[in-house]
């Protein structure tokens, strides 16, 4: 039903305004509590064998909506409504800003694929630390039942030399909302971001990011993760993960989209191709899962790798966490799947797992990478 109102509606929509317009229906039935609860029994069934912790959190289940949908914090509740068992929102800058110039998101449809260049656009840190705050008030305590992810990047004005400074003043401002924060090194959009992938320039990043969020939370230990890109060469990720040991980091996200063009067919148009962005979706998935298979070799249980990058189906997600996600997370195949998306991927991998030879997820949790390297 999905496919043909989308074929009918949101084909022929700009795919920006499309997910503004799906955005706010989200929000909508999310504040109306009748539609919430009728929507998330259909769509967020929990199954217990898919009860995951990780990162010291307690999650309904290993899946979450990747950064980038949800960039201001608007729609978590919403998110969670539709089966998400945690939401990474975010790419959040320090100071607001617009993102690039529109058209800058781009559907490739006959491979299910997405190239967008949206450029951060964000409120910056301080508007989204208020509304996460906001949000705490009206729960009456800091958790509510989705686990949420707070996603920080360099504000496109700040010059390179001075991105860590402002990795920090997000850091000061949003640590404390944050179940998780991943520094976001690995957007193609954001001119020279990606440079702070090597480690020179992550070392001192990633600690002076610890150490602002240990000195601003004190009640707790704030978990920290970097999220890398499916365009390092092999020697790179393995350099990243062993400074995430040498740091104490407390987890990878493998991966963000690429720039890169080869997973696609010849099947879309030419000039879509050939627009400027990250590339996402089916064409990211092979480089997306050897980039975790190499890290999960490295780094085995010390970290937790979160598999990211064309997951379309349970299959997939299966052989994520085979490959050793303890955490998946979706986005492109939400734009295509729609609002079953969660709830078929949930079923699939509650399915496999009871066909497997593994008692928990925590067992199947890279079986098929040790089994490689035996
Ligand atoms: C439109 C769009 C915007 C995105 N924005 C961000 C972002 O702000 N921060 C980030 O870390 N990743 C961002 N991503 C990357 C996704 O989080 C994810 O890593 C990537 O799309 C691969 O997963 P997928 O194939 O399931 O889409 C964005 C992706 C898309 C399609």
């Amino acid at each position: 039903m999905y496919k043909l109102f989308f074929n009918l509606v949101f084909k022929r929509m700009d795919p920006e305004r499309a997910h503004h317009t799906a955005f706010r229906w989200i929000r909508l039935a999310a504040r109306t509590p009748v539609l919430r609860t009728f929507t998330a029994a259909a769509l967020a069934p929990r199954y217990k064998e898919l009860r995951t912790e990780a990162l010291g959190l307690r999650m309904h289940g290993p899946f979450g909506l990747a950064a980038g949908f949800d960039k201001n914090a608007v729609a978590i509740d919403g998110m969670s409504m539709l089966g998400f068992d945690h939401v990474e929102i975010g790419t959040v800058t320090a100071e607001p800003q617009p993102g690039n110039p529109k058209k800058r998101l781009f559907r490739l449809v006959p491979d299910r694929a997405l190239i967008n260049r949206m450029g951060f656009n964000n409120e910056g840190s301080a508007a989204v630390a208020a509304r996460l705050a906001a949000r705490e008030a009206a729960l009456g305590h800091r958790r509510g039942r989705t686990v949420v992810g707070v996603n920080i990047g360099k504000t496109k004005v700040v010059p390179e030399e001075e991105a860590v400074a402002d990795y920090v003043t997000s850091t000061e401002r949003l640590a404390r909302h944050a179940d998780y924060l991943v520094v976001n090194v690995s957007s193609p959009n954001t001119p020279g971001l990606r440079n702070l992938q090597a480690t020179e320039s992550l070392r001192p990043l990633l600690t002076a990011v610890r150490e602002a969020a240990d000195r601003t939370v004190t009640d707790r230990r704030v978990p920290l993760l970097v999220k890398i890109a499916p365009d390092l060469a092999d020697e790179d990720v393995d350099a990243v993960a062993d400074l995430a040991l040498e740091l104490g980091l407390d987890g990878i996200i493998a991966t963000n989209t690429t720039i890169a063009r080869d997973g696609l067919g010849l099947k879309s148009s030419p000039s879509l191709v050939k627009e400027t962005g990250g590339l996402s979706g089916a064409p990211v998935k092979e480089r997306s899962l050897q980039v975790l298979r190499r890290l999960y070799a490295r780094v085995g249980d010390r970290l937790v790798l979160v598999g990211v990058g064309g997951i379309e189906n349970a299959e997939d997600a299966w052989q994520r966490i085979l490959a050793g996600a303890t955490l998946i997370q979706g986005y492109s195949a939400f734009i295509y799947e729609g609002p079953f998306y969660a709830r078929a991927l949930h079923k699939g991998l509650a399915a496999r797992l009871a066909a497997s030879p593994y008692a928990t997820l925590a067992d199947a949790v890279g079986a098929e990478t040790r089994k490689a390297a035996q």
